[in-house]
């Protein structure tokens, strides 16, 4: 099972045995260890992964799920 959690004013972490990150070209990204972090703040100088530059640049997102 793949699992993507939203953290709190941060990236979304995606954990999953069999998780492959593509790009537009269609190469993948290599993938180490079983979680990946994506940016979702637009501030990592290391996108599609979260760098913490979140923490610097004053992130702040609401993302709940509906009930
Ligand atoms: S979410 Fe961490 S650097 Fe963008």
């Amino acid at each position: 099972m793949t699992v993507i959690k939203v953290r709190k004013n941060g990236p979304l972490l995606v954990t999953g045995a069999d998780v492959t990150l593509v790009d537009a070209q269609g190469k993948a990204y290599p993938v180490h260890g079983p979680t990946i972090a994506l940016c979702r703040c637009g501030s990592s100088a290391n996108k599609p992964f979260c760098d913490g530059a979140h923490n610097g640049a004053g992130f702040v997102a609401s993302a709940t799920a509906p009930d």
